[in-house]
């Protein structure tokens, strides 16, 4: 009796315990298309679309009859964003989301170092799985057509090869977490001024060689799992739902399997929505940065009036399935992946900060005076707000909060702690702001001495002085390196160039570190003796600029933009090129890429014009010899080495470059362009080979009649190099 009642009981219970779900699209262990297909056939129309839209400012919906969660997205490309309320920009006050912050992105392509960016997403993307987040609303790797871009810090610099090189590593670091990089922003997107009205015209062959490869890469060899339409238009049509763009280019062409998002408030239409490659549609009713309609989720393009469309046929249900089966591909790869609960704030994310700051700090000039050498209980003068101000708060979407921040004061106390005095001036007055979207720095930036006073307070403090360290450049506030707004010049702000010639005229040795995240003039430059520049190092930035000041990192950077004289050297001379021009008959505003690939360094060296300091250059405390370049076939292409050996006393890092050049061509092509870089890190008097290998896509143009690479044949040039104007060694060799 007593056997049957406990039979009886144990029945009972296993029947109505929840069944231990074996389906397909729940198990991690099947594969991938298996379970989109059997998660897809088991979803309603509703389901399907709801899965397309936002329902919170960072989340998309999810599944939740069937166990599938929702999808949450986080900026940014430098390290994760705090917690924002459900509906709103404004932080929700957590007190465990201070992140670490990572060095802005341009600091990251100063290194040239792919080690390096795979360690920088890997990192980041640990970052985001603890927080747990899905996609990362980074990297951004928009070309630097003019440098003006306000976001320009965000970016990666002016060269696609670089970019592209860079972007590969770093999305396969993120990834690696279970975690989708959402590459960004595509494409066209150079300038913040008027984004989201403006459209880009580029002629195919700009737009084939300069502005797509590095988003190519991107999907290609790095495997993103994301990408996010821009605000601007290219030719008239926005890009969050772009028909050449998003259908042809990147689903086409590129194979693209991943999921197309918005950027927030960059969806404009429903039509184009349903029927132009946009798979989850966020941020809307924004203008990207500011209020937002209460709940408007359930009329976002891709809600209800999408609904609408597939009821009545005006929108296809194979577009709808296409949709949401990359949503539910990023879903399976991501949350219900097999990732880990990656790490937050920990040391070695820390540590990854300071080395890659360190590693992308570009020395421009130096007579010897760096590493700093200060006698025993000499003076440091340190002038400038930038050795002060905090920096990773602000600029935008990448603003962030962190558990905390060394600026460069701190770092030089440390440094000098019982050696030197080190007493700072401020100089001047850049930007008081002290808290963004109610992150705060908790610093005091206000000031009551006027400019002159300042100034005369910094350069009566030099005359005992056995060294002015000055620390200025840009910060993040508007007008500056700010997203949503473009500088209006690169000439520095705040008088700083009298404030430095004034320091400059007391004949004491000098040092000027420019902390930017974009090119600046520096007309002072003949009379320091150093110069470097510095980025947005992110919570460890002030640690690895003492690092490089003092000797500790021989710096390694190279520029990855140029630094020129002048705004006006530039290649865009017309409104119509910058920023754009509003034209009879059209909605937009009309911006005309009239230079075509001939940006940055193409259009410098092309045209001879001279610059204050070359892409790709950056000097070490040690000397490197370059020498031996060959140039042998290899099956349809070619192979390239050089040998390059370090003939200075202290170990250190040489970027060897290869630039090639097409002496003859039926396009007039630039004069050269890079093709391949390797970062070697010897010791003094070591020597070590290099080998690059040329295919024929890396001879070729983009000829826009045929829609294809062209490899002339004819005589090409080898140029081998420290940076695009130091050439050491040049090889010719024919097609
Ligand atoms: C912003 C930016 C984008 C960011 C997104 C979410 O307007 O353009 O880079 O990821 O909105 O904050």
């Amino acid at each position: 009796m007593k056997l049957r009642l406990t039979l009886a009981i144990a029945i009972a219970v296993a029947s109505c315990s929840p069944k231990v779900k074996t389906d397909v699209y729940l198990d991690p262990s099947k594969p991938l298309e298996e379970r989109v297909q059997d998660a897809l056939s088991r979803m309603t129309l509703e389901e399907k679309v709801a899965i397309t839209h936002a329902q919170s400012k960072f989340s998309s919906a999810g599944v939740p009859r069937l166990g599938i969660p929702e999808v949450w997205h986080t900026d940014g490309p430098h390290g994760i964003r705090p917690e924002v309320l459900w509906d709103e920009w404004d932080q929700a006050g957590w007190t465990n989301d201070s992140c670490t912050a990572f060095p802005a992105l341009v600091n990251l392509a100063a290194t040239w170092d792919r080690e390096l960016s795979r360690l920088y997403g890997d990192c980041i993307g640990q970052e985001a799985r603890y927080r747990e987040k899905d996609i990362l609303l980074g990297p951004g790797i928009n070309m630097g057509r003019t440098p003006l871009n306000g976001r320009t810090f965000e970016y990666m610099g002016e060269d696609p090869y670089l970019a592209g090189q860079l972007v590969v590593p770093y999305i396969q670091g993120v990834q690696s977490n279970g975690v989708a990089a959402c590459v960004k922003h595509f494409a066209m997107n150079n300038q913040e001024v008027r984004r989201t009205s403006t459209s880009s015209n580029v002629d195919d062959r700009t737009m084939y060689e300069i502005y797509l490869p590095a988003f190519e890469a991107a999907v290609k060899e790095g495997g993103a799992w994301a990408i996010m339409g821009s605000y601007n238009l290219y030719n008239n049509q926005f890009n969050c739902h772009n028909k050449r763009l998003l259908c042809d280019i990147l689903k086409g062409e590129w194979g693209f399997d991943g999921v197309v998002v918005s950027d927030w408030g960059g969806c404009r239409d429903d039509d184009e929505a349903a029927a132009y490659g946009l798979d989850i549609e966020m941020g809307t009713w924004t203008n990207g940065l500011s209020g937002a309609a209460s709940d408007g989720y359930s009329n976002y393009h891709l809600a209800k009036p999408y609904l609408e469309r597939l009821r009545d046929g005006r929108a296809s249900l194979e577009g709808l399935d296409d949709k949401a089966s990359r949503v539910l591909r990023t879903i399976f790869r991501t949350s219900m992946g097999k990732q880990h609960f990656g790490s937050f704030n920990s040391p070695e994310h820390y540590a990854a900060a300071r080395k890659i700051a360190a590693e992308g700090l570009v020395l421009l000039k130096n007579d010897g005076t760096l590493p700093l050498q200060i006698p025993q209980g000499g003076k440091l003068l340190v002038v400038g707000e930038n050795a002060y101000k905090m920096m990773v708060v602000g600029g935008g979407s990448s603003n962030l909060k962190t558990k905390y921040e060394i600026i460069p004061l701190e770092a030089l106390h440390e440094a000098f702690d019982g050696k030197a005095s080190v007493v700072w001036e401020r100089g001047y007055v850049g930007d008081t702001t002290t808290d963004y979207n109610k992150v705060v720095t908790g610093q005091d930036l206000s000031e009551s001495r006027s400019a002159e006073q300042l100034l005369a307070d910094a350069v009566a403090s030099a005359s005992d002085a056995d060294c002015i360290l000055y620390i200025g450049g840009l910060n993040k506030s508007k007008g500056q390196d700010n997203e949503g707004t473009d500088r209006a010049d690169i000439v520095l702000p705040y008088g700083q160039d009298t404030l430095i010639e004034a320091l400059a005229a007391t004949g004491r040795p000098m040092v000027v570190v420019n902390i930017s995240g974009s090119p600046v003039a520096m007309p002072w430059a003949p009379k320091v003796n150093a110069i470097v520049q510095g980025w947005y190092g992110g919570s460890e930035s002030g640690h690895a600029l003492v690092d490089v000041l003092t000797g500790v990192v021989n710096p390694s950077g190279k520029l990855p933009f140029t630094m020129p004289i002048a705004l006006a050297d530039g290649p865009l001379k017309t409104e119509r090129q910058y920023p754009g021009i509003k034209e009879e008959g059209k909605k937009w505003w009309q911006e005309y890429y009239d230079e075509g690939v001939f940006i940055g360094h193409r259009w410098y060296s092309s045209k001879s014009i001279p610059v204050q300091y070359p892409f790709g250059h950056g000097l070490s405390y040690t000397t490197f010899d370059v020498s031996d370049v060959s140039v042998k076939r290899a099956g349809d292409g070619f192979k390239v080495s050089a040998a390059v050996k370090n003939t200075g006393s202290v170990p250190g890092a040489e970027v060897v470059q290869l630039y090639v050049s097409d002496v003859e061509s039926s396009v007039e092509r630039p004069v050269k362009e890079l093709k391949g870089f390797e970062k070697v890190y010897l010791q003094p008097g070591e020597s070590r080979k290099v080998q690059f290998t040329l295919d024929r896509r890396a001879l070729s143009f983009f000829d826009a009649g045929s829609h294809a690479w062209v490899a002339e044949p004819g005589e090409f040039r080898a140029l081998v190099g420290t940076s695009s104007e130091d050439i050491r060694e040049e090889v010719p060799f024919r097609l």
